[in-house]
């Protein structure tokens, strides 16, 4: 399986045939490493609402024919646009062609602002998508949570995507926690450095997880990484 960061939160899964897109946001993204009309895929698993993760899985959704993989509210959303959508939520899971994804729980927002109004799209989720053996656990936008040991109890995480760019969710403290409770194999931070609010130090993330007994890598936005 191989993971490509997009920037933010966005990240390209290939794993197989199939191609993986999480939180596509990159219309409005000064780090983009490409434009939203140069994807092609036949997933988009979105975790949340905000316009820095819904992003431009509509367009891309409707250009590629891909499905939109979200919580119940999020997908209802994406489909009243055409989208193909999957609906799930926290706590469900489903089998697809390309592996599994479950729907985790995440502490943080769902509104989407349109027209002066905030749309309600749901709770937001993390998620863990497990395929070809591996699993890789996307915290979406979240603070710290204890039940994060429970995720890092339900499969041997293999990969996880952490945020670290304080503000608007956990800081580089927090996350090195959530490293302690995961467990995983390595920890890649993201959700940093997007805009000047969250900027954050993935050398500091990564000194601070060693010193606590775990693996973290600093990964360069375009860059790849196998499982
Ligand atoms: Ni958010
Ligand atoms: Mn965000």
């Amino acid at each position: 399986m191989k993971l490509t960061w997009w920037s933010h939160s966005c990240w390209l899964i290939e794993t197989g045939p199939h191609r993986l897109v999480i939180d596509p946001f990159l219309s409005g993204n000064p780090k983009a490493p490409l434009a939203a009309d140069e994807v092609a895929c036949d997933y988009l698993l979105i975790t949340h609402g905000h316009g820095d993760h819904l992003g431009d899985a509509v367009s891309i959704a409707k250009r590629t024919g891909a499905t939109i993989v979200a919580n119940y509210e999020v997908a209802t959303y994406c489909g009243q646009q055409g989208a193909t959508v999957h609906p799930m939520h926290i706590g469900g899971g489903h089998d697809f062609p390309f592996g599994r994804v479950k729907l985790t729980i995440a502490h943080h927002g769902s509104g989407l602002e349109q027209d002066g109004q905030m749309l309600y799209l749901g709770n937001p989720a993390g998620l863990l998508v497990t395929a070809e053996g591996k699993t890789v656990y996307h915290a979406g936008d979240t603070g710290l949570f204890l039940d994060m040991q429970l995720i890092g109890q339900s499969a041997p995480i293999d990969t996880a995507l952490l945020p670290i760019g304080d503000n608007f969710t956990m800081g580089i403290d927090d996350a090195v926690q959530a490293v302690g409770f995961l467990n995983p194999r390595l920890a890649l931070p993201m959700h940093y450095d997007t805009f000047e609010i969250i900027a954050a130090d993935p050398d500091q993330f990564v000194t601070q997880v060693a010193a606590a007994g775990g693996h973290a890598q600093k990964i360069m936005i375009g860059e790849s990484v196998e499982i």
